[in-house]
């Protein structure tokens, strides 16, 4: 895909209440402050189109970015997803987000990809792993993305990337093996959009 622009096409608590774009989405998804917003911009090579906190939890609804080319022809959907398992908010507004991202998985029949983010520091937690289960019962495709890894030292990189294949290997073909990735000098990055890119064109 050759994107020259990206825009900021709305924040919305329903899948039903975005724009019917008809565009293919990739998702980003994860634990909340993994970096989800840091990656899509890095992706994008934007410093600020997705907006970035040190307080988790900054995003609270279904952000939806649209990507498109040269002549202004609209390519694909990027959607920033809320963060789960933040501790500071009510039950009640835990559910609210669960059941937000859980009704877009189960609607949306144009996500082509879920780029799961774990943070390299911890790796594969109960979560995400009910998480890649959830996914694939919904019959989607899952690229795990080990993020921060500029905190990690080589033998620590190659560390989670052996703990987290062990883990997420026995999923199957439909569970990419997992991309170390920093917002802080874009590494991955190629990987990611290669992965995006078979997603998107892929018409099955
Ligand atoms: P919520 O929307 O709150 O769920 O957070 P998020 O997952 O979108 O995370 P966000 O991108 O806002 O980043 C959270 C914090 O982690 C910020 O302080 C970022 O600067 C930092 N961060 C994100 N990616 C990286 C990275 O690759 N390396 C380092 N060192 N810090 C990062
Ligand atoms: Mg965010």
């Amino acid at each position: 895909m050759r994107f020259t622009d990206a825009t900021f096409a709305g924040s919305f608590p329903d899948y039903e209440k975005a724009p019917k774009t008809g565009l293919s989405e990739i998702a980003f998804g994860g634990r909340s402050n993994v970096g989800k917003s840091s990656l899509l911009n890095s992706l994008l090579k934007r410093k600020e189109l997705a907006r970035i906190s040190k307080t988790p939890g900054k995003t609270r609804l279904l952000n939806f970015f649209v990507l498109s080319d040269k002549e202004g022809k609209p390519l694909a959907c990027f959607v920033d997803l809320p963060g789960f398992g933040y501790a500071k908010v009510s039950a009640a507004e835990r559910k609210s987000w669960q059941s937000m991202v859980e009704r877009y998985i189960e609607k949306s029949s144009l996500l082509k990809g879920f780029l799961l983010l774990i943070d390299s520091r911890r790796g594969v937690q109960e979560e995400e792993h009910q998480l890649v289960e959830y996914l694939l019962h919904q019959g989607k495709m899952v690229c795990p993305v080990l993020t921060k890894s500029d905190k990690l030292n080589r033998s620590q990189k190659a560390d989670v990337v052996k703990k987290t294949t062990e883990i997420l290997g026995p999923f199957g073909e439909n569970v990419n093996y997992p991309i170390l990735h920093s917002s802080k000098d874009g590494m991955g990055n190629d990987l990611i959009w290669r992965w995006m890119n078979e997603r998107i064109n892929d018409e099955s």
